[in-house]
């Protein structure tokens, strides 16, 4: 019997990430943020001053950067052996990460990670390209939606959690552009898997959503 799949894509703010986290632990399978890998490298290249447009250069780094996600319920990052779980967040690699993630030559390494990742049991991988990439075959693929306005908000909510308080005004300007980024890249796009199953998640609580998701799998 071959271990579970479930694909969790969609925008920024969406709920991917708490949704995924709370699937995982209720179903026992890994959750995989393929996001943060894509952030641990936009903050390898701010940290040591690279130029972000030599694709060259920032594919070669992505190349070269150990990137360790924790499988605990504290999902620690590590970079190069240096803890980054906050410093990914910040708005300076919200602002640079779409750009490394459009390099081909940073995605085909990150997908050998996502890959070896997902060999490791049953996953849940949230994302932008899983149901359409990286896991084509999974069991499930859900892709969540919001209206900007509430995942901008959703967002900042986030981010005053953790302490960083950044005008809404700021982080919507920042997701737009980087959806907008997301969805218009040649390799491996933001968009739904033929065989997604939409959801829209305005107005609809963490519970419910998770409720929902876990009757579609349980179900099926
Ligand atoms: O999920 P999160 O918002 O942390 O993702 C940060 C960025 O990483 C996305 O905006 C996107 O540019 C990139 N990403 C991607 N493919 C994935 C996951 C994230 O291109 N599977």
């Amino acid at each position: 019997q071959h271990a579970l799949q479930i694909a969790l894509d969609g925008p920024a703010g969406a709920g991917k990430s708490t949704v995924a986290k709370i699937v995982a632990e209720k179903l026992k399978l890994f959750y995989v943020d393929t996001g943060a890998m894509y952030r641990a490298i936009a903050y390898k290249v701010l940290k040591i001053n690279a130029p972000i447009d030599d694709e060259t250069r920032v594919s070669q780094i992505a190349k070269e950067t150990e990137i360790v996600l924790d499988h605990s319920d504290k999902r620690i990052v590590w970079c190069d052996g240096e803890e980054v779980t906050e410093e990914i967040r910040s708005p300076d690699v919200s602002r640079a990460v779409s750009v490394v993630a459009s390099y081909p030559g940073v995605r085909k390494r990150l997908l050998e990670l996502q890959r070896l990742e997902a060999n490791r049991g049953g996953v849940v991988m949230d994302g932008r390209d899983i149901g359409t990439y990286v896991l084509p075959e999974a069991d499930f693929k859900f892709f969540l939606t919001a209206t900007p306005e509430e995942r901008a908000k959703r967002r900042w909510l986030e981010l005053a959690k953790i302490g960083k308080e950044v005008p809404l005004q700021e982080v919507t300007q920042d997701m737009v552009e980087r959806d907008r980024l997301d969805t218009e890249r040649e390799v491996s796009p933001l968009k739904p898997a033929e065989d997604a199953i939409i959801l829209d998640t305005t107005g609809i609580g963490i519970d419910e959503l998770v409720t929902k998701i876990l009757t579609l799998v349980q179900g099926g």
